[in-house]
């Protein structure tokens, strides 16, 4: 691995300027005016495999395209699959950012842009990672393939579609993702389970028109006081989840993983520094940690409605709606809770008022198994990039198609995060230490020769 090393320290400023060239694409999946940029992004993405000789298709579909690549296969060992995505969230409020979201700037180590940690530079380690064995070996030592998509930030639709015809493709051993975070500075991770989803948007409909609220209030049922009363019942001031059924499926935590959750060093005050807060809340029984990574929780994600001008205005207002979400833990059905959540809103929902509860994406969640040896090659690679040996948590976010994978194909997922928990993921000043972004390109080059020492059984 000596030349290897040498060419990697040797790169990285091309490395940098080549993540630099990517993040200044705008690709916004969730925005229409950024079609285009979409379209930039995958053909950068395309680049970089069809520049290492690799077969790559830039695939088509109704949403944003997805990128294919795979090297040659290598029998007798594993085949990972590397998943990825280029689409980022979009970047407001632009006036939170020191410096413009799609100008990548360097500070204290730190690279700045939308994208930065989700995930256009995690993804990209698994590139240059496969780009250094062949440029100095020659090859690789195990088949990659990689499956990059462009709409993981708005549920994966077009991901699922392809998945539908072409599934058979992506026959793999083990699923490879940098898409999470290491636990904390020097602390790098792996993260064994990520929380599902169910994202709902809830409109409400009242009279034709904003009415006279003295005229009228108090008469007329009100959609904003119904948005707000239909929202609150979701949860009661236990932090529990109040659609019928909504814990039927949950495991409860055995008291193994709790312990193992409890010994880690948390440090709550810092945690709180870190966000800006005073105190924190949740479902009663349950740490900071346990709440956050292992237990189904409730978000409003927006919410609308009535006047918010300058001043006062005295109205009824004709309509109001929200967006939110669960989290879910593994063997929560979204559907399941769908049905069950739109009977408990529409029983509860006053004459006067038209509800419509819109589905937007759902998934559910997974925890993949400790003891593989799939996992002790990655924790083998990530003590050698990183120079300490992982630590194993869970998340709270999700990445639908590592369910997907589980359940269809019956691959686990090794999720390597590279990012940190004040990366500011979907926020303001997103970031990526490039002295994590160097790491987890080595930690990667080692990973594929970690995974070439395992011995496939016949099957
Ligand atoms: N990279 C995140 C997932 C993630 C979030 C990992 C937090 C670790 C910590 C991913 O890009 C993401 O944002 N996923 C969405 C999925 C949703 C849109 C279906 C999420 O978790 O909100
Ligand atoms: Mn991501
Ligand atoms: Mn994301």
């Amino acid at each position: 691995m000596a030349k290897l090393d040498t060419y990697l320290q040797e790169q990285r400023p091309v490395f940098e300027k080549e993540l630099a060239d990517f993040l200044r694409i705008p690709s916004v999946s969730a925005d229409s005016r950024h079609q285009q940029d979409m379209g930039r992004a995958s053909a950068w993405v395309a680049d970089q495999f069809e520049r290492m000789g690799m077969e790559t298709e830039v695939i088509e579909t109704d949403g944003h395209p997805l990128i294919y690549a795979e090297s040659p296969p290598v029998e007798g060992v594993p085949t990972a699959l590397v998943y990825g995505h280029y689409d980022v969230q979009p970047p407001d409020p632009l006036d939170e950012w020191t410096t413009p979201p799609f100008e990548p700037t360097e500070r204290d180590g730190n690279l700045y842009a939308r994208g930065a940690t989700d995930d256009k530079g995690q993804m990209l380690t698994h590139i240059k990672s496969a780009q250094a064995w062949m440029e100095t070996v020659g090859h690789l030592p195990i088949q990659i393939k990689y499956l990059i998509e462009g709409e993981e930030e708005m549920g994966s639709e077009s991901l699922y579609q392809f998945l539908e015809t072409d599934a058979k493709r992506l026959d793999c051993d083990v699923l490879v993702i940098s898409d999470t975070s290491q636990f904390g500075p020097g602390r790098p991770a792996i993260t064994y389970g990520l929380k599902g989803i169910a994202y709902y948007e809830l409109r409400l409909q009242g009279p034709d028109q904003d009415l006279h609220s003295g005229s009228f209030g108090g008469a007329v049922t009100n959609p904003v006081n119904t948005l707000a009363r239909l929202l609150a019942s979701l949860v009661d001031d236990q932090g529990r989840i109040q659609v019928p059924g909504f814990y039927e499926d949950v495991d409860p935590l055995e008291t193994k993983e709790r312990n193992q959750i409890a010994a880690l060093p948390f440090d709550e005050a810092a945690f709180m520094a870190q966000i800006g807060v005073k105190g924190l809340t949740g479902e009663s029984g349950y740490t900071t940690l346990e709440r956050r990574w292992a237990r189904p929780t409730y978000d409003i994600n927006g919410i609308w409605g009535g006047y918010q001008g300058e001043g006062g205005k005295t109205v009824l207002p004709a309509k109001a709606g929200a967006k939110f979400s669960f989290r879910l833990v593994p063997n929560q059905d979204p559907q399941q809770i769908t049905e069950s959540l739109r009977e408990f809103l529409v029983a509860q929902c006053p004459p006067g008022i038209e509800l419509e509860l819109v589905d937007m994406h759902g998934a559910p969640g997974v925890v993949v198994p400790l003891d593989s040896p799939y996992m002790k090659a990655a924790a083998q690679a990530i003590e050698e990039g990183f120079g300490h040996s992982p630590v194993f948590i869970r998340e709270g976010g999700s990445i639908p198609i590592v369910t997907t994978f589980h359940q269809s194909l019956g691959v686990d997922a090794l999720l390597l995060g590279w990012g940190q928990d004040d990366d500011n993921m979907h926020s303001p000043n997103e970031k990526f230490s490039l002295a994590d972004f160097h790491r987890g390109i080595k930690s990667s080059a080692y990973l594929w020769r970690e995974l070439s020492q395992i011995e496939l059984k016949d099957d």
